[in-house]
C-alpha cells in the first residue's frame, strides 16, 4: 500500500476518534476520559513509551526511528475544551451539558493520533519523535505546567512544532508567519478606593466614580498615542463596576474596573505594562482616591523561530502544494500557550484551513473532518523532511 494509501485509512479511523472525542469533552486539567483514550491509542501502536499523568492529564509518547540517532522533535496537541453548550444538534455533538469542543482541539488530537499510529508503522526516520499531548490550553497554562515538570528534559525534545485549525481558511491550506504569529494577553482588574460619601456634598469625599471614568479614557492613550502605530496594541477596558442603582445619592467608597490588554513585541508588552502602572496611579492620585491593581498576567507573545517556519512552509507545501501555504499570513490578537514551549525551544506553530465553518469559540463551531487527513500528512511529512539522517 502507497504511504498515501496508508494515511488516508488512517484518517477515516481517525475521524471516528475525534467524535469520540468531541462527544465527551473535558475541561482544563481534568481530562480522565480523553487522556484515557489517547494513552489506549498510543500503547495499541506499539509506541517506545507511552508517559501518563504529566501536568495530571497529559501524556506524552516516544517513536524511535529505525534509521539510527538523531535529533528529538516534539510535535504537539491540545486536548481540553471549554465550558459552553453546543449549539450544532449534529450526531456526534456533545454529550455533556455546558462543556463543549469549540475550539477544535479534538480534531488536532485526532491528527496527532493518525500521524502516532502511521510514524510507529513506518518509523522511517532517523531521531525520535516525541508526542506531546497537553491539557488546559483554554486558560490553565497546561503547556507551562507539563515544562515545569520537566517535559523538554525528560524527553529531550530539541525543536517543537504545533498546529491549530483556523475557520475561514480552505480546507488542504496552511498559514504561518516568521516571529509573533499570536499576542500576548494580560488582563487586570483595578479598585479605585475613596471614603465615600453622599452625593450633594462631593467636596467632601474623593470620587472614585469619576476617577474610574477618567481612568477608562486615559487608557485608550496607551494605544492611540503611546506605542508605534505599526506595532499592535489593544487595550479594551471590559468590567466597570460602581455603586448601586437603588442608591443614587451615595458617592460610593470604592469601584472596580477591568479588561484585557494584548500586544505582540515582548518589549512592548513589557513598556505597556509599565505605562499602564504609570496611568493608573496618576489618574488615581489626580482624583485623590488610592488605587490598587491586580495584573494577570497571561500567555506570553508566540514566536515562530525564522528557521523553523520554513521547515514547516517546506512540509506544507509538499504535502499541500506551495499555492495553498500561506508564509505570511498575519498576526492575531488571540494567545495561546505553545508560546511557553517556543520560549524554550526553537519551533513553529502553523494554522491548519478549517473550512467555511462558525468561528472558534462559537456555539455552531465543530471540527473538520476534511482537514484531519492533511494534518496528518503535514505531521509525518514534517517528521520526514527534520529527521531525514
Ligand atoms: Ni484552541
Amino acid at each position: 500500500m502507497a504511504p498515501h494509501d496508508a494515511i488516508g485509512a488512517i484518517a477515516e479511523e481517525a475521524i471516528s476518534w475525534r467524535r469520540q472525542i468531541h462527544q465527551h469533552p473535558e475541561l482544563l486539567f481534568d481530562l480522565p476520559k480523553t487522556s484515557a483514550l489517547v494513552a489506549e491509542k498510543l500503547k495499541e501502536f506499539g509506541c517506545d513509551e507511552v508517559a501518563t499523568g504529566i501536568a495530571k492529564s497529559g501524556v506524552v509518547a516516544v517513536i524511535k526511528g529505525r534509521r539510527g540517532d538523531g535529533r528529538t522533535i516534539g510535535l504537539r496537541a491540545d486536548m481540553d475544551a471549554l465550558p459552553m453548550s453546543e449549539q450544532t444538534n449534529l450526531p456526534h455533538a456533545s454529550k455533556v451539558e455546558n462543556m463543549m469542543h469549540a475550539c477544535g482541539h479534538d480534531g488536532h488530537t485526532a491528527m496527532l493520533l493518525g500521524a502516532a499510529k502511521h510514524l510507529s508503522a513506518t518509523r522511517d526516520f532517523a531521531g525520535t519523535v516525541v508526542l506531546v499531548f497537553q491539557p488546559a490550553e483554554e486558560g490553565g497554562a497546561g503547556a507551562r505546567v507539563m515544562i515545569e515538570e520537566g517535559l523538554l528534559e525528560r524527553f529531550g525534545i530539541d525543536e517543537v512544532f504545533g498546529m491549530h485549525n483556523e475557520p475561514g481558511l480552505d480546507v488542504g491550506s496552511f498559514a504561518i508567519r516568521p516571529g509573533a504569529i499570536m499576542a500576548a494577553g494580560d488582563r487586570f482588574v483595578v479598585t479605585l478606593r475613596g471614603r465615600g460619601g453622599h452625593a450633594a456634598s462631593p467636596h467632601l469625599t474623593p470620587d472614585p466614580v469619576v476617577a474610574g471614568a477618567h481612568l477608562v479614557t486615559a487608557l485608550q492613550s496607551i494605544a492611540s498615542r503611546y506605542t508605534d502605530p505599526f506595532d499592535p496594541v489593544v487595550v479594551s477596558v471590559t468590567y466597570f463596576n460602581a455603586g448601586r442603582p437603588n442608591a443614587l445619592n451615595v458617592i460610593p467608597a470604592a469601584i472596580e474596573i477591568g479588561g484585557t490588554i494584548r500586544t505582540v513585541e515582548a518589549k512592548t508588552r513589557k513598556a505597556v505594562g509599565a505605562r499602564f502602572r504609570d496611568i493608573v496611579t496618576t489618574t488615581a492620585k489626580l482624583f485623590e482616591t488610592e488605587a490598587e491593581i491586580d495584573w494577570r498576567p497571561g500567555y506570553p507573545v508566540t514566536v515562530n523561530n525564522p528557521q523553523m517556519t520554513v521547515a514547516a512552509i517546506s512540509a506544507a507545501s509538499s504535502i499541500a502544494g506551495e499555492k495553498k501555504v500561506d508564509g505570511n499570513w498575519p498576526c492575531t490578537m488571540g494567545s495561546e500557550d505553545f508560546s511557553y514551549m517556543l520560549e524554550k525551544r526553537q519551533g513553529a506553530f502553523i494554522w491548519i484551513g478549517n473550512g467555511d465553518s462558525a468561528d472558534l469559540h462559537h456555539p455552531a463551531y465543530d471540527f473538520n473532518d476534511g482537514a484531519i487527513v492533511h494534518g496528518i500528512r503535514y505531521w509525518t511529512e514534517l517528521v520526514s523532511q527534520r529527521l531525514n539522517g
